[in-house]
């Protein structure tokens, strides 16, 4: 095993007070802030840039380079932003990580916001999760009382206001430009890409979106130094990270482990499957992720490993069903997901998700066309790289994949219904 769990960002969540400031700062919290503060900005985007940290909102894009992008010499004002808008399906990381240790987001924030030259911060976060903006809140109230917000930050001249925003609870939110436009006042719809937000983002001003887990690693890193945290994890993703494992396992839940451990591993962790389950397939980073099968077990979650695969790491989100489950019900019903979620900026994803549906629904029923696979693929391929953003190509990936991987199963579609073939009285999912 690459090695067991890796408790950093989930330390002391078995603490009911863990997300207080008092029991924050015993298990030394805010510790990294003050070497941060000790540091200039430039040392700390290229700690950051060194320490190998990549984007764990799904992407990976690296996170030093991300913050390097900030123009120099822009005369307006720097902002950061912490994409806390979890809705990625399966995904369900960020959520516990803010609700059981905010303070370790919120010293993540002033040391991020140092690094770039931000003074103004925000967390979007999702609205539908009350308690987490509540709990946000409460952290942000803990560090203004500390003195770790506001203004002269420990002395070190260092200003930052940080404001917890509730979203409305669309998916299309956590696309980081549209989130941008929410955060406005607007309709949440994607912006074109470029310029990116790191040259235009919030008021047409320079911004860096990066999601909780990116920013709640920070902390650590300044800590413990890149050399401990590149001793976790590959040579090319390095660290650890947290995964969200769920379906037909025993323990489902959050396991914080090194980049590179394998679904084998994890399933281990987590207790294995049910009794009587086999696995079927799974999703390594939520369902916009191409499904993998049983004989994907051993492949490395890491970027490099997922995507040899044919896949993606995306949000690192494990859901994993067994032989009781249907995969065309399974894909119909994220496939439901994105057409209901489609802002409906662009004309490709707008019609081909609905499109996607019908097609997905007959196959469900049993009332299938001849033809009707390869229609579904025919859309798919009308969507994918034709969409404005990632929505519309996440949406066919479930798709794809599980035609490849179960094309029998959508011809069956044609004749028999998939609660026949899959009775939903025999799975504990469906
Ligand atoms: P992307 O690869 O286009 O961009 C990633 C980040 O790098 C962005 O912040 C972008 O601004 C920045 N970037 C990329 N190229 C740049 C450049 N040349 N200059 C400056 N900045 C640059 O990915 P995207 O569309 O932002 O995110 C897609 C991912 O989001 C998917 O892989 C999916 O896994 C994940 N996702 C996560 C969800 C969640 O709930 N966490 C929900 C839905 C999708
Ligand atoms: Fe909106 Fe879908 Fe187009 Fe994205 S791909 S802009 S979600 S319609």
């Amino acid at each position: 095993m690459t090695d067991v769990l890796t408790p950093v960002l989930s330390a002391g969540w078995a603490d009911d007070r863990a997300w207080t400031l008092e029991a924050y700062t015993e298990r030394g919290g805010y510790r990294a802030l003050g070497k941060a503060l000790a540091m200039s900005p430039a040392d700390l985007i290229e700690l950051v840039k060194e320490s190998g940290l990549r984007g764990r909102g799904g992407a990976g894009f690296p996170t030093g380079m991300k913050w390097s992008f900030i123009p120099k010499d822009n005369p307006n004002p720097t902002y950061l932003v912490v994409n806390a808008d979890e809705s990625e399906p399966g995904t369900c990381k960020d959520i516990p990580l803010m609700m059981a240790s905010p303070h370790t987001l919120v010293e993540g924030v002033i040391i991020a916001s140092r690094a770039i030259g931000a003074e103004q911060a925000f967390i979007y976060v999702r609205g539908e999760v009350l308690h987490v903006v509540r709990r946000l809140r409460a952290a942000v109230r803990e560090a203004y009382e500390a003195g770790h917000l506001g203004t002269d930050i420990g002395g070190s001249g260092q200003n930052l206001d940080l404001v917890v925003h509730a979203g409305a609870g669309a998916y299309i939110c956590g696309e980081e430009t549209a989130l941008l436009d929410s955060l406005e006042g607007r309709r949440g719809q994607p912006r074109l890409r470029p310029p990116f937000p790191a040259v235009a983002g919030l008021y047409a001003s320079p911004t860096v979106i990066n999601n909780v887990e990116s920013i709640a690693s920070v902390p650590a890193i300044v800590d413990h130094g890149i050399a401990w945290f590149g001793s976790m994890g590959t040579e090319k993703s390095k660290g650890f990270t947290l995964y969200s494992l769920s379906g037909h396992v025993k323990r489902p839940g959050q396991y914080e482990a090194p980049l590179g451990i394998t679904l084998r591993e994890l399933l281990e962790l987590g207790g294995g499957l049910r009794d009587g389950s086999e696995l079927k397939f799974w999703t390594p980073g939520g369902s916009s992720t191409p499904i993998l099968t049983a004989e994907h077990l051993d492949v490395p979650l890491d970027y490099e490993g997922v995507g040899a695969a044919g896949s993606m790491l995306g949000t690192k989100a494990l859901q994993v069903f067994d032989q009781t489950t249907s995969v065309v019900r399974c894909v119909l019903r994220w496939t439901e997901f994105y057409k209901h979620e489609s802002c409906g900026k662009c004309t490709p994803c707008r019609e081909g998700t609905w499109w996607l549906v019908q097609v997905l629904r007959r196959l469900d029923s049993g009332e299938g066309r001849e033809g009707d696979i390869e229609l579904l693929q025919e859309l798919c391929g009308n969507i994918l790289g034709r969409s404005f953003c990632a929505l519309g190509d996440g949406a066919t990936s479930p798709i794809t994949s599980a035609i490849q991987h179960f094309r029998e199963e959508f011809e069956a579609g044609m004749h028999t219904p998939s609660s026949e073939l899959f009775p939903p009285a025999a799975s504990t999912l469906f």
